[in-house]
C-alpha cells in the first residue's frame, strides 16, 4: 500500500498540528423525520436537479450509527472531528429549540471530548430550512438575524466544549451556486440574486460571531472559504484580465469584505439592481477580527476572455482528473496559499477540507484506491510547502470522513476515506483511510523524520 509521507522535520509531524476528518450534517445524517424540511429537500425533489434523482432522506444513516461513526473516527487516530449541525434539526419555525435534535448534538460532543478528540462545528452547510426560503432564504436580511438566533442557541447547548466554530461553509456555494447559477438548492438565478445572497451571508456570519463570541470567549471563531486558483488560459492581457476578474468574483468577494470591509473592484461592473443592499455599519459587522480562517481547497481554475461575460471557464483537456472531472493541481494550492497570505493579514488557517472523488471499486472487502492516496500526499505536501514559505497553517481534515451525498451529484462521487454501502450501511476504510491512519499515528510529540 503506498503511504502519504511528508519532508523530514516537517511542521506537520509535530503534535501541534491538527489532523482531522470533515463531515456535513445533510450529506450524512438521514433522518429528516427527526428534523424541519430544509431547501435540500426541496430541490431534490425537482425534476433533473439531482444527477441520479436522489436526495438525504435516509444518506450514511448517520443519526442511527453516529456512535459507531465516532469509533470509526478515533479508531483513525485523528485529533479532531468537523462537523456541522443542522440548523432545521434544532430550531423550530417560531424561533424556540427543537430540545430532542440538539441532544443529538450534545450527545455527539460530548462523545468525542470523552475520547479526547477536538470538535469543530460548522453552523451553516448548506441546509437552510425550508420555512426561512419561504420567506426568502438569503435574499431575505432578515435570515441573518434569524442565523444569529440560531446560533446562540448552539452555543447555549454546546457552549466552550466546541474547540473551534465556523459560522459559515463556503458562502460563495451557497450565494452563487444556490441564487446565481441555480445548480444547487434553492435553485435561483441571477446576477443581483447571488449577489445579495452572499451579502446577508456575511453579514449573517458577523452577526453570529458577536454572539458566539460573547458565549464562548474560549473556543475559536472563524469562517470557512473554498478556494480555487484562478490561472489564465494565455499569457494575453485579456485572458489574464479574466483570470483576475474571476478571482475577485469567486474568491476576493468572501475574503476581502472580512478583511478589509470592502468589496473587490468588480462590484463597480454590476448594474444599480444587481449590487448587494449594503446598509450602514453592516461593513463593520462583516469585518470583526477572526480566529482562524478555515481554507477548502479542491483545484485551481482556467479563464478566458470572453466578449459575452467577463470571463468563462476553460474546462481542462488531457490533464489528470478526479472523478469529479477536477483537474488535480497540488501546485495550486501552495500558490494560493502564498497568495493569500501575501495579499492579506490572515490569521491562522486550518485547511478544513481537501480530497478527492476516484472511482472506488469495493473488492473482496477492500478499496485499493491509490490515486486518492497519491492526492493526498501530493496535496499534504503542498500544504507543507506552504508552511516553509511563512503561511501560518495549524491544521488540515481530508473530506472526507465517508461516502456521502454529493450535491447535485448525489451518491455517484465518493469523496470518503471510508466506503459506504449504501444498502447495508457497512463502513468499510479505504486504503486511503489506513494511509491517512499511519501518517496521524506515526507522530511523536516532538518532530519526527518523514520518509520522503
Ligand atoms: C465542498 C463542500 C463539501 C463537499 C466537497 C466535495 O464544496 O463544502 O460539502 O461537497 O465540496
Amino acid at each position: 500500500m503506498p503511504k502519504i509521507t511528508l519532508p523530514a522535520n516537517s511542521l506537520m509531524l509535530s503534535k501541534d498540528f491538527v489532523f482531522g476528518v470533515a463531515t456535513s450534517s445533510f450529506q450524512i445524517e438521514g433522518d429528516r423525520k427527526g428534523r424541519q424540511d430544509c431547501i435540500w429537500d426541496t430541490f431534490c425533489s425537482q425534476p433533473n436537479a439531482i444527477e441520479d434523482s436522489s436526495n438525504g432522506d435516509i444518506a450514511c444513516e448517520h443519526v442511527e450509527y453516529w456512535q459507531q461513526d465516532i469509533e470509526l473516527i478515533d479508531s483513525l487516530g485523528v485529533d479532531a472531528y468537523r462537523l456541522s449541525i443542522s440548523w432545521p434539526r434544532v430550531m423550530n419555525e417560531d424561533g424556540s429549540v427543537n430540545e430532542l435534535g440538539m441532544r443529538f448534538y450534545v450527545n455527539l460532543v460530548d462523545e468525542l471530548l470523552k475520547r479526547n478528540m477536538k470538535v469543530f462545528v460548522t453552523l451553516y452547510h448548506w441546509d437552510l430550512p425550508q420555512y426561512l426560503e419561504d420567506q426568502g432564504g438569503w435574499l431575505n436580511r432578515e435570515t441573518a438575524f434569524a442565523f444569529q438566533t440560531y446560533a446562540a442557541a448552539v452555543a447555549n447547548a454546546l457552549g466552550e466544549k466546541v474547540y473551534a466554530y465556523a459560522t459559515l461553509n463556503e458562502p460563495f456555494c451557497s450565494a452563487y451556486l444556490g441564487y446565481e447559477t441555480g445548480v444547487h438548492a434553492p435553485g435561483k438565478t441571477g446576477v443581483g440574486n447571488g449577489r445579495k445572497a452572499a451579502h446577508h451571508l456575511l453579514l449573517a456570519h458577523g452577526l453570529a460571531l458577536k454572539v458566539l463570541r460573547q458565549q464562548c470567549p474560549n473556543s475559536l471563531h472563524g469562517i470557512v472559504l473554498n478556494f480555487s486558483t484562478c490561472h489564465a488560459q494565455s499569457e494575453s492581457a485579456q485572458d489574464k484580465q479574466a483570470a483576475k476578474w474571476a478571482d475577485e468574483y469567486h474568491n476576493q468577494w468572501y475574503l476581502k469584505p472580512l478583511m478589509h470591509a470592502e468589496y473587490p473592484e468588480i462590484i463597480e461592473k454590476l448594474s444599480a439592481d444587481e449590487r448587494p443592499d449594503v446598509i450602514d455599519g453592516d461593513m463593520d459587522i462583516i469585518s470583526q477580527p477572526i480566529d482562524y480562517l478555515g481554507i477548502n481547497y479542491y483545484t485551481r481554475t482556467v479563464y478566458e476572455a470572453d466578449n459575452q461575460q467577463w470571463f468563462k471557464v476553460v474546462p481542462p483537456v488531457d490533464k489528470p482528473l478526479t472523478a469529479m472531472g477536477w483537474e488535480i493541481t497540488p501546485d495550486a494550492f501552495t500558490e494560493i496559499l502564498v497568495d493569500l497570505h501575501t495579499q492579506y493579514t490572515l490569521p491562522p488557517i486550518y485547511i478544513t477540507e481537501n480530497g478527492a472523488a476516484m472511482n472506488d471499486e469495493l473488492v473482496d472487502g477492500q478499496v485499493k484506491d491509490d490515486d486518492r492516496i497519491d492526492y493526498f500526499r501530493t496535496h499534504l505536501n503542498a500544504v507543507n510547502t506552504a508552511i516553509e514559505k511563512g503561511v501560518n497553517i495549524k491544521g488540515y481534515f481530508a473530506w472526507s470522513l465517508m461516502d456521502n451525498f454529493e450535491w447535485a451529484l448525489g451518491y455517484s462521487k465518493r469523496f470518503g476515506i471510508v466506503h459506504v454501502d449504501y444498502n447495508t450501511q457497512k463502513r468499510t476504510v479505504k486504503q486511503s483511510g489506513h494511509a491517512y491512519a499511519e501518517l496521524v499515528k506515526s507522530r511523536i510529540n516532538g518532530y519526527i523524520s518523514g520518509i520522503k
